[in-house]
């Protein structure tokens, strides 16, 4: 089997021209001196090195605040976190464990248990609180089969994952690909596909790709795929300056394309500050 480049398939660097040295050189030279304020802060130089991978965008969930030249770094790392889009993001994984507990605990009373896939999973946060909301609601969750897959470029990625699932207590399957491979791992298909966080890196057309991999591939008969979309908001502009090439989709044309794909949509839900929203798709019966 060939070896996979790890590097040409992270979607979320994609575009991006410079290594952090050569950006910050570019950055010098065009006088946009005010970003190396947001380089004392852990939080600002993980999104400039690392763009929103796994690490950076689970920094935006938990305050948890460090930085250089304390406590100058801890102060701009807080303001990081005030910041309209990490107030998303934690919008969204509270919308996105309110939704896979709700489902997941359906099929677990319709049919006896969920198959549920996470892809990309990330640091797994949003899985380890629909955990804790089955719990609180009294579902089984032994009979909720989770599993966890990410293309973790870095290599660090699926390691930290594990090590959170064990100290939460989450039975979790974890492996490392890319995303178009997920039917070579799994024997069966997936109840749940929740796939955050990764669209906005991918040009309409793959977007498609994706989606018709998902349902002709990947999820059962009337299974169901949560997938999210940013609104423009006020920190956009920053991702051109810093190499973040998020694509902001037009609803209507996500519908569109989620019907055409074989999807018919259930449900969905946009953050307070109308920046994410959260979809809720079914699988159309053939
Ligand atoms: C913004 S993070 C989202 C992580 C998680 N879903 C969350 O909501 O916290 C993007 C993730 O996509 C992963 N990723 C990027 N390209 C990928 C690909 N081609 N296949 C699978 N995962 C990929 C990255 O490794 C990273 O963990």
């Amino acid at each position: 089997m060939s070896e996979i480049k790890y590097d040409d398939k992270a979607r979320h660097t994609a575009g991006a021209a410079n290594n952090f040295r050569g950006l910050c050189w570019k950055l010098f030279l065009s006088g946009k001196w005010h970003y190396f304020i947001l380089m004392i802060s852990d939080h600002g130089r993980d999104i400039i090195r690392r763009k929103y991978d796994a690490f950076s965008t689970d920094r935006a969930y938990e305050p948890n605040f460090s930085g250089l030249f304390w406590p100058l770094g801890v102060l701009v790392d807080r303001f990081i976190w005030s910041f309209p889009l990490h107030q998303a993001l934690r919008g969204r994984v509270r919308n996105v464990s309110d939704y896979l507990a709700e489902i997941t605990a359906r099929l677990v009373a319709e049919q006896g248990s969920a198959r549920l896939i996470s892809a990309p999973c990330g640091l797994i946060k949003d899985l380890i609180y629909t955990k804790q909301k089955l719990e609180q609601a009294g579902v089984s969750v032994s009979q909720v089969h989770f599993h966890g897959l990410d293309l973790d470029f870095n290599g660090d990625v699926i390691a930290e994952a594990r090590r959170r699932a064990d100290r939460a207590h989450l039975e979790i399957g974890l492996v490392r690909d890319d995303i178009f491979n997920i039917h070579r791992h799994y024997k069966g298909r997936f109840d749940i596909v929740n796939c955050i966080g990764l669209i906005s890196w991918m040009e309409l057309a793959e977007v498609e790709r994706l989606v018709r991999y998902f349902a002709e591939q990947v999820i059962s008969d009337r299974g169901y795929l949560l997938i999210d979309n940013f609104a423009l908001h006020r920190n956009s502009a920053a991702g051109g300056d810093l190499e973040i090439n998020t694509r902001y989709f037009e609803p209507k044309a996500l519908k569109v394309l989620f019907a055409r794909a074989g999807f018919e949509l259930i449900s969905e839900k946009t953050t307070s500050d109308g920046i994410n929203t959260v979809y809720v798709l079914r699988k159309r019966a053939l």
